[in-house]
This record gives C-alpha cells, structure tokens and sequence, in this order.
C-alpha cells in the first residue's frame, strides 16, 4: 500500500507532478527508509544523506572509513531508481572528533601539506566508492563569511587556518580530479540576505574565473514564515548568470518566529501561511526549471525533523509536506494545486 491508496483525499506523487521540471529530494539517515517508506518511493526521486556522509561519518578517524550507512541509502536509491546528491566533503563542522584532520595524535597542530593530503585522501576515497552512483556533490559547504560589513570573504574557521584563502578552489579541483563526471556544486545557507548572498557571488565568480571546476551553486533554503520569495528569485537569478547550475538542497520552513516561541500543536494560521509559502516557492522553482536542477526537503515528514532540536532543544516544529502521521498537509496540496494550475 502507498501513501495514495490509504487516504481520504488521495493526492499526486510530487516527483511525477515534477517529472518534467527537476528531481524531488528528501535528506535522510537509513533508519527513515523504513520508517517513512510509504511516502519516499511514491513521492521522492533523489536522496541525500543528512548526516551520513559527512567526514565524520565516513571517516571518524585516520585511515578508518565507515561506509555502512551511507551505503544503506545509495543501495536504497538505485533499488527505486532515485538519484543520490552527495552532501558533503567538506564542512568545518562534523569534521571527525577529536579534530585528527587538523591536529597530530600528541595535539599539536598538523602541517598544512599533511592536512591538505589528509582531505585528498578523504575525497578520493569517498568519490572512488560512490563514482557513477552519486551524481553531484556539495563540494565545499558553508565557506562563506556571516560577517556583514567586514571586509571578510570566507569564514574563519579550522580548514581557512589549515589551508589558506586558496583553499576552495583546490578542493574543487581534488574533487573534479577523483571523479570528472560528478557533477560539483558550493552549498550555502542564508542566501536571501543580499550582502551574504554578495560575497557568495564573488566566490564563485572569482571560482570560475580561475577555471575551478565548479558546476552549481546550492541555495540551502532553511527558511521560516517570514522568507523574501523575492529573495529567493533574485537568488537563482544571480547564481544562474554566472552560468551554473541550481539547487535547493535543504529545504524546510519553520513555524517559529523567534526562539520565544513554543507550541504544542501547529497553530493552523501558521500552517496556512507556511502552505500559501510553499506553494509561491514552486510557483517560482517550476518559472526556473531551465537552472535549477533539484529541490531537496531536509526531512521526509515531521515527525523526524532536525529543526525540533534547532535553534531550540527539544522544541517541536512542523516544517515539511507531510504531517507527524504521513498524511498529506495543506502546503502539499498548495504546491500541488499550483502546478496543476501552472
Ligand atoms: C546545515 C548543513 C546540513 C545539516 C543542517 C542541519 O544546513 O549543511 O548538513 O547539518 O545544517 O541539520
């Protein structure tokens, strides 16, 4: 049985409503592909793994890689015929405790050619065992400086130190070296804040000048109630001109307004604004098919989301298509009734 045959209001598959715009993607760790396998085959056709591919997941420490979980989910994808983004090779955070990328066993800090030839290792390594299974890969994720009106591009952080400014743009190149078919994208949160968005721009601008391999640009799209739709046009509009590619690859919009806030269950006004939302959003993502090539929730359905323990512990939220019983919710039916309308 599926998620059509079993409901009241029986609704589309998402990713055929899509078929002809871009692949629908949900972010996941291998105990959901039973959990939540009435709605990922029927309505989902790629994959990312939303914490299981990470350094610290697939090499918690030197030399041990750890592909189990991982693999559980590229199996899961090629038995239903998904696509699999790979999410992500490198990240300041979830880099492996305690930090052996960055550090020698007796603590003092690792020489830059040691970590740089650690971080080859780590790509080759991954990219080899997932080569012609995981079309595109967020190559570098989050790079970029939160530090409006400092005049700083990329963020201070243990990679930058390790590395150098030069740094992204070599890993780009490690990772178009391991695999030259896979297709590699920058992955970035907060770009509907114009002077973050800015200095992304000028990253990859500057990316590509130097000829870096460099084949799309990731907006992340946690977004909340209050989110520019306008913002996010303007967004795919300027990363699509540099000539790339286009991806939302975390898709979720929260309830909440401020960490003040708590509620026990979804206050329907809000669930109402957070599907009028949804639905302006795929308004705009099916306008920009021509670039964009894939929408991915960070999440299945809400009863597993990561956002009920960010920014606020334990706090529950409610910011996917599907309800806490994998019932369809009204911002599906919004995304739904627009595109039939499209
Ligand atoms: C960021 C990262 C993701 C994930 C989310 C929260 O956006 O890119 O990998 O960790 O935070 O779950």
């Amino acid at each position: 049985m599926n998620s059509n045959e079993n409901r009241d209001n029986p609704v589309s598959a998402l990713k055929e409503v899509f078929a002809d715009c871009f692949p629908i993607g949900a972010a996941l760790s291998p105990p959901v592909l039973d959990s939540h396998d009435d709605l990922l085959p029927v309505h989902f056709n790629s994959l990312t793994c939303e914490n299981h591919m990470k350094m610290r997941a697939l090499q918690p420490a030197a030399g041990e890689f750890t592909f189990e979980n991982a693999d559980a989910v590229v199996e899961y994808a090629r038995t239903h015929g998904m696509r699999v983004r790979g999410h992500t090779l490198l990240w300041h955070h979830e880099t492996g405790a305690p930090g052996w990328v960055f550090n020698e066993p007796d603590g003092s800090r690792s020489a830059p050619e040691q970590v740089e030839d650690r971080l080859r290792t780590h790509i080759r390594e991954v990219m080899n065992r997932y080569r012609g299974r995981v079309e595109c890969w967020d190559v570098v994720n989050e790079a970029i400086s939160d530090r409006d009106g400092a005049d700083e591009l990329l963020r201070d952080s243990p990679w930058r130190r390790a590395l150098g400014d030069g740094y992204v743009e070599r890993v780009f190149r490690m990772a178009h070296g391991a695999d030259p078919h896979a297709l590699l994208f920058y992955n970035e949160y907060g770009m509907t804040r114009p002077a973050k968005r800015e200095r992304t721009l000028r990253l990859l601008r500057r990316l590509l000048e130097a000829g870096a391999p460099v084949h799309g640009a990731g907006i992340q799209g946690h977004f909340d109630l209050r989110v520019d739709v306008d913002e996010v046009r303007r967004a795919i509009e300027e990363f699509a001109s540099l000539g790339l590619k286009v991806e939302i690859t975390e898709l979720d919009i929260s309830l909440y307004n401020d960490n003040d806030e708590s509620f026990t269950s979804p206050p329907p006004e809000r669930l109402a604004r957070q599907a009028g939302l949804y639905g302006k959003l795929f308004a705009l993502f099916r306008e920009y098919r021509q670039v964009i090539t894939g929408i991915t929730f960070w999440g299945v359905a809400d009863d597993r989301t990561w956002l009920d323990n960010h920014p606020v512990r334990g706090r529950k939220n409610w910011p996917l298509l599907f309800d806490g019983d994998h019932r369809p919710k009204e911002a599906l039916c919004s995304i739904l009734d627009g595109a039939m309308d499209a």
